[in-house]
């Protein structure tokens, strides 16, 4: 059980925050195999604060999209006050701020991991989400482990840290890479454990390279986190999800999918993604998902060219059943653990 605030949590396996991936049809998926808390990509403050057809979505949460958190990066504190208000009022169940996101984009506008150079700036933004939503919902926070191996950044993390729950939020992830890292080299998990320590009982999930059941539990034993969350291991591999819980629970671990619930998972997240996006951005967004989905196949290099070449969701038709056959034997076993880099 993992709690955030007063949101109870069943088990410890979270569906991280992924942008370009943890929308409303991932996160069906993740929870469909277990997973107990999901977080949505996240959305910067002004683009929340201006009307779209993006933002109608975002702040339509569906009765079966629960417990889920929606996740807030950007630059300006004054923006962070209203834009969490209304994910309060969509019905987000957590409020999460991204102190930790590397992209140049973000740095360059002073989002994200940026942020973590700036304490001053980042007990600001959590203020103003405390004030705007504290009384209504838990708050969360996103870190890297640091913008840089320096002590100084260090310094800043743990002040930031521990400002943030001086404040009152509920639950800290950190991903133990630092920013200037990206994904290049492990996350230090020794620092992870260093932070649990430090923190006590204060609630503190952990990111970073866990890519299957057993990196997870590990995490878990080896750090002390509180709870884990899933990312790129759960791109194209939603089982993760049943894999821990079996691995927790004593039970057989079964460590890869069959061909055919491969292709039933595959069918119901495209048939989701088309459902919830509008055409142009299904059509961006299947051949990402199927890059994810094809890891996993048996034959990942030649199924991910196949897929590679989609345009739209229409051309899926042509080429899915030759990958994922109607009549393929239920023990056509797909790749368990790949090597994964974005
Ligand atoms: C494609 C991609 C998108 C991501 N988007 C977000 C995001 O929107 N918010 C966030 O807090 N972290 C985001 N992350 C970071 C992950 O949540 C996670 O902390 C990181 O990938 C480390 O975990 P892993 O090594 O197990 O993948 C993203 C990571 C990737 C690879």
């Amino acid at each position: 059980m993992l709690r955030i605030g007063d949101v109870h949590i069943e088990h410890p396996f979270v569906q991280a925050a992924l942008s370009g991936h943890s929308d409303l049809p991932m996160r069906r998926v993740a929870r469909r195999f277990g997973a107990a808390y999901t977080v949505n990509e996240m959305a910067l403050d002004t683009s929340v604060l201006h009307e779209s057809s993006w933002r109608t979505r975002l702040l339509n949460v569906e009765a079966d999209d629960h417990p889920v958190g929606g996740q807030l990066m950007g630059a300006n504190p004054d923006a962070f006050g209203p834009a969490a208000a209304l994910l309060s009022d969509a019905g987000y169940d957590v409020i999460d701020i991204n102190f930790g996101c590397p992209v140049p984009k973000a740095m360059k506008r002073c989002r994200g991991g940026y942020l973590l150079s700036q304490p001053a700036e980042a007990m600001e933004i959590i203020r103003r989400v405390l004030e705007a939503v504290g009384a209504r919902r838990p708050v969360t926070v996103k870190m890297r482990r640091g913008l840089d191996d320096t002590a100084a950044s260090e310094r800043s993390f743990f002040e930031i840290f521990d400002g943030a729950f001086d404040l009152g939020v509920s639950a800290i992830t950190v991903h133990g890479r630092t920013v200037e890292q990206k994904y290049r080299g492990p996350s230090d998990w020794a620092f992870l454990k260093k932070v649990k320590r430090h923190a006590g009982d204060r609630v503190v999930l952990g990111s970073g390279d866990l890519f299957s059941a057993e990196d997870c539990v590990r995490m878990m034993r080896e750090t002390g986190v509180d709870g884990v969350t899933i990312a790129r291991g759960a791109i194209g591999n939603p089982w993760i999800f049943g894999q821990c819980l079996a691995l927790i629970g004593g039970h057989p671990v079964r460590s890869a999918p069959t061909m055919a619930q491969m292709r039933e998972v595959v069918a119901y997240h495209v048939g989701e993604l088309v459902r919830y996006h509008e055409p142009k951005a299904a059509n961006k967004i299947v051949g990402r998902l199927m890059n994810g989905y094809t890891r996993y196949h048996p034959r990942p290099k030649a199924a991910r060219e196949a897929f590679s070449k989609l345009k739209s969701v229409e051309d899926m038709r042509a080429v899915f059943d030759d990958w994922y056959p109607p009549d393929s034997i239920d023990d056509t076993t797909c790749a368990s653990r790949v090597e994964i880099r974005e």
